[in-house]
């Protein structure tokens, strides 16, 4: 099948809920794709921080041939040997207790909403209505399910789908005089991305975090941390929490913790797990024998990668802030480790940006209207940020092109092959 094949059978049979960029991937190997038309690309956005080890990683490969001729699923009615293997990884590095599993992001978050009111029924010991109220930050995102969406602070996600979740106060961004002013007995949960990544790779402050652990803890209230983008291993620390030195009562991970397959996971204390008893909530795929195999693998691999992460960030950061000094359309460089954003002055340079970037063949993404985001691969090199400054610098010498001259970048051979 070609790309153009693909569009219109697309067209005609799947729900139109993504605008996808006119590419068919066919094939990857570390931090490259390639397309139908053999056309290579440098990947930047890792399918947004799920491919943390790059493509066609060996010591991924082996473990996914070995155990999907063994078992690839068994019910939670039984047991299997990797989920409690892989929670000993997972508590170890996050400082936590205990684990459940779960197969995305969105359900991750959902179960720790779950997770947050039983708790506090719970601790309701006195006759009084257990606390219920859900503190979430402006401009957040926290996936695409109804809980996850009430507790989401950009309306446009949001509206379309009213009413939601009761009980979902937002606090300003970062503004901790609003967040004392909304928080109360009555709160049984703070949510917070420690780098908001949806929201335009925009880091919470130290001051931020520090207060709402703070205010949570004196309370009885919990601190659920959203490291489903910024947790193991993109920051350079296996979780963006650890930059600030707090220990969150909830995470939830997902993305890269299965290297590409799906798999999420929600951490908690014992004195949360203690408020769950069989039933209250399950999932029929999570944690499945062929997603924990390879996230342990990931997570051994992992272990390894993390000061590359750190010191790849560095001369990423500097290159980045190099940039800015000689584009002035670049307004603020921002992030932790591999997870790195430029604000550009408008949405439609950094629109027309990214295309160009795919036209010269490296991947990068754009997010919350004009910020340009990275999120490669863990196992990136210097000589691919190079590749990826020189070309950014051409495009953003080159200005905000029109439409039609977009069109005529792409080759003629191309746009024949495409039918575009
Ligand atoms: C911080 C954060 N939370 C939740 C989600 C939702 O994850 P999923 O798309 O796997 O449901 C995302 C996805 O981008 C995310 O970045």
């Amino acid at each position: 099948m070609n790309l153009a094949s693909v569009m219109q059978s697309e067209r005609k049979l799947l729900v139109p809920t993504y605008d996808r960029h006119k590419i068919l991937l066919q094939a990857g190997s570390g931090m490259y794709l390639r397309d139908s038309n053999g056309k290579k690309y440098l990947d930047f956005l890792s399918g947004i921080g799920v491919n943390a080890l790059g493509y066609h990683h060996p010591a991924v490969q082996k473990t996914l041939k070995q155990q999907a001729a063994r078992l690839i699923h068994v019910s939670n009615l039984f047991y299997h040997e990797y989920q409690s293997e892989l929670a000993r990884r997972l508590v170890r590095i996050s400082g936590l207790e205990r684990t459940f599993f779960c197969n995305s992001g969105t359900e991750a978050w959902e179960g720790a909403l779950k997770f947050a009111r039983a708790y506090a029924r719970s601790q309701n010991h006195n006759g009084h209505k257990p606390k219920w109220r859900v503190l979430a930050l402006g401009n957040s995102f926290h996936g695409r399910t109804f809980g996850s969406l009430a507790t989401t602070g950009q309306a446009k996600y949001r509206e379309p789908f009213a009413p939601l979740m009761p009980g979902v106060s937002f606090v300003a961004f970062n503004d901790t005089a609003d967040l004392k002013k909304k928080f109360d007995v009555s709160v049984c949960a703070v949510c917070v991305e420690v780098i908001q990544g949806e929201g335009g790779i925009r880091p919470v402050s130290a001051e931020f975090l520090q207060l709402a652990r703070k205010l949570t803890k004196a309370s009885g209230a919990l601190l659920l941390v959203d490291e489903i983008q910024s947790g193991l291993g993109r920051t350079g620390h296996y979780f963006a929490y650890q930059h600030h030195r707090i220990q969150p009562d909830i995470v939830t991970v997902a993305k890269p913790l299965a290297a590409g397959l799906p798999l999420g996971a929600i951490l908690t204390t014992n004195r949360v797990a203690n408020a769950l008893h069989p039933g209250m909530h399950g999932s029929t795929f999570g944690g499945g024998p062929l997603a924990c195999a390879v996230a342990i693998e990931f997570l051994r691999v992992l272990d390894s990668l993390l000061v590359h992460v750190r010191k790849t960030s560095e001369y990423f950061v500097r290159q980045l802030n190099e940039l800015k000094s000689k584009h002035n359309c670049i307004r603020d460089v921002r992030g932790l480790g591999l997870m790195l954003g430029i604000e550009l002055d408008t949405a439609e340079r950094a629109k027309a940006a990214v295309s160009q970037m795919m036209e010269q063949g490296i991947i990068i993404n754009r997010t919350n209207g004009n910020t340009l985001r990275f999120l490669p691969p863990y196992i990136i090199e210097k000589k691919h940020i190079d590749q990826l400054i020189c070309t950014l610098d051409a495009v953003l010498s080159s200005g905000t092109p029109e439409p039609a001259k977009q069109l005529s970048t792409i080759s003629r051979s191309t746009r024949r092959k495409n039918q575009i």
